[in-house]
């Protein structure tokens, strides 16, 4: 018997690409197969005697289950954001955490530009006004209809000049805009000046979040900071939810001091019909999809599978989120 096949993997939702195939070669995979999310207690309950875990985000793998699993050796996320993961206590086992980066800059810098675009120019709104029926006669078109925010010749602001904030910085050149940026450790790149991040809320028609979910970036965009925004600015988040108040999001949206928000990530997903940003005409919503083309899922899930055969064969992971385990 091959005994590659008697370690177990657990792979929580069927993967596009084709790289997941080689996996099977590799150990014994176990492929959840049933219709939606994998529930906390199924992850708990499949995961028991696995030496290897390839997840989505959706899967929450806290100390608490890495603890409840001696077997495991290996976590591999069809995901660059790892903040679903105690990377700390995965670390402190000598686990290593596989992620995606890379793959998924452009996909997702266009949902933002296309999501900012939307929110300034109130295509959604336009588009409900016809479904239901509003535009009629006496309502055809007026100087003033459907007026929204130019984005051509606007500041953008972005936070966090990663990957995604860079190819946000080149859009942005493509449609005349001053580019700001605010970066945890300055980051020298052309056409783009770096501010504080105070300056850049004060000076922005538009501010886009592209830094990852941590200790230091949870709630960064709080009610005393969005306060701080330029009147009638937008604020596109499409990095994750717990980076924005959501309340205080809400209020500076009703209050008109924010004209339009476009948000693709929230606190709490799938979010609640009671989210009060959901109540508000001025916000574009979007569950989740900033890196979904078919193309780029199957890199991801592909860089996902090729991370796990790595630590299957005893091999440093192409993308480790904490390479420091290989030290030792
Ligand atoms: C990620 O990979 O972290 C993204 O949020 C997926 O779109």
């Amino acid at each position: 018997m091959d005994l590659s096949q008697s370690r177990k993997v657990l792979v929580t939702h069927q993967l596009p690409g084709d790289r997941i195939h080689d996996l099977s070669a590799h150990c014994e995979m176990n492929v959840w197969m049933d219709p939606g999310l994998l529930s906390a207690a199924s992850l708990r309950e499949e995961l028991a005697g696995c030496v290897g875990l390839v997840c989505l985000l959706t899967d929450r793998v806290d100390a608490d289950l890495i603890a409840a699993m001696p077997d495991l050796e290996f976590v591999s996320s069809m995901s660059v954001g790892v903040d679903h993961i105690d990377v700390r206590a995965l670390t402190e086992r000598g686990i290593p955490l596989g992620h995606t980066p890379g793959v998924l800059v452009d996909t997702t810098a266009d949902t933002a530009f296309a999501l900012m675009l939307a929110a300034a120019r109130r295509v959604v709104e336009a588009d409900h006004f016809i479904r239901v029926g509003n535009w009629t006669k006496e309502n055809a078109w007026a100087p003033d209809f459907f007026t929204g925010k130019d984005v051509s010749g606007a500041t953008l602001g972005i936070v966090g000049l990663g990957e995604i904030g860079q190819a946000m910085a080149r859009r942005a050149a493509g449609f005349g805009m001053e580019v700001l940026a605010w970066n945890r450790s300055t980051r020298e790149v052309a056409g783009v000046t770096s501010v504080s991040l105070d300056e850049l809320l004060q000076r922005s028609d538009f501010v886009t979040v592209h830094v990852a979910l941590n200790d230091e970036t949870r709630g960064l965009l709080d009610a005393q900071r969005i306060a701080m925004m330029k009147a009638g600015a937008v604020l596109v988040n499409t990095a994750r939810g717990g980076i924005v108040d959501e309340e205080a999001l809400a209020a500076a949206l009703s209050s008109g001091q924010l004209s339009a928000a476009a948000v693709d990530v929230f606190a709490s997903e799938p979010v609640s019909l009671n989210n009060p940003l959901l109540a508000l005409p001025n916000v574009v919503v979007a569950p989740h999809i900033g890196s979904a083309t078919t193309q780029t899922r199957a890199k991801m899930a592909d860089i996902a599978a090729s991370n796990a055969i790595a630590a299957l064969n005893g091999e440093a992971m192409p993308h480790c989120v904490n390479p420091e385990v290989y030290r030792n």
